[in-house]
């Protein structure tokens, strides 16, 4: 089966099972081989770096070998994630795109996917609310927070920065504020433009918090508990990226950016869309 989008058939056999197509988009995060996975297989062997990747009971686990998660960068992203983890549970919808948050939807506007989309770092929840549910697109998501349960959409364990599949086979990517709870914005962005076809897009929501933005007045038991790390911007993000900050590693990455769309939130936030093609 030719992963694109023009063959009208490919939705319905991605939901009939997401593995068929799993197979002929899927390569090693670690040195970019593509992996001979089979629709029965729970466990592949990387023929050129000899990365061994397993199956749980739903999900394929893509987390690379080869981070050291005693450095400090990633125990400061791992704190981070502890505390990601305990805002997507304890106050989903002002933490992730679930329900029908307004940002949400004119994201999914913004975005007008079709074709195979990849959503990078699409959360624990069982829909991103920027989904559409058109017979036209199909979507894959990865997410080092991805439980092991089935799904209504392809879901991978894994990382930004080690995407696990082979070079331009999206007709979107997708990065709806996670891009800035990442250890290195840089080397994702990198790995979404070897990913994304070069008739593709890549569509970016970034939220930005100005200077002088007020804590709210009481915070939430949960919230109290929370400790940042000395490297991190603050309790979940990595660095904030502000648009010039973003522009500058978009650009080194080797994408253009063709669109900006601004929405501001209120007096001190607002959030940023940007849509990217590959200038290669
Ligand atoms: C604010 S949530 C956004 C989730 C979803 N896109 C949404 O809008 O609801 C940020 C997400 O980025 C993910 N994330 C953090 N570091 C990541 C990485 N290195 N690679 C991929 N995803 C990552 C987190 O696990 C989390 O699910
Ligand atoms: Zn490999």
């Amino acid at each position: 089966m030719n992963v694109d989008s023009s063959q009208t058939d490919l939705g319905y056999v991605t939901r009939m099972n997401g593995y068929n197509i799993l197979a002929e988009i899927i390569a090693c995060p670690a040195c970019s081989s593509n992996l001979p996975i089979g629709n029965m297989d729970t466990r592949v062997m990387c023929r050129g770096c000899k990365s061994t990747f397993i199956k749980g009971k739903y999900i394929w686990n893509f987390v690379p070998p080869v981070i050291d998660w005693s450095s400090p960068m990633w125990q400061t992203w791992q704190q981070l994630q502890d505390n990601g983890m305990v805002s997507y549970q304890s106050d989903p919808e002002h933490n992730l795109a679930v329900g029908t948050r307004k940002d949400s939807q004119d994201f999914a506007k913004f975005c007008h996917c079709s074709g195979l989309v990849l959503d990078v770092g699409c959360g624990p929840q069982s829909w991103p609310s920027y989904f559409k549910r058109t017979e036209e697109t199909i979507y894959v998501g990865i997410d080092p927070l991805v439980q092991d349960v089935p799904g209504e959409f392809l879901k991978l364990k894994g990382l930004a920065e080690f995407l696990p599949f082979r070079a331009r086979v999206f007709d979107h990517v997708l990065f709806a504020t996670s891009l800035d709870h990442f250890v290195d914005p840089f080397a994702a962005l990198k790995a979404a433009a070897r990913v994304c076809k070069s008739t593709g897009e890549i569509d970016i929501w970034l939220g930005e918090k100005g200077v002088g933005a007020p804590s709210p007045a009481v915070s939430p038991e949960w919230y109290r508990q929370l400790r940042k790390p000395d490297l991190a911007a603050d309790l979940f993000h990595i660095k904030r990226l502000s648009r010039d900050v973003f522009i500058n590693i978009a650009v080194a990455s080797g994408l253009t950016l063709v669109q900006t769309e601004v929405h501001a939130v209120d007096k001190y936030r607002t959030n940023y869309f940007y849509r990217l093609r590959s200038s290669r």
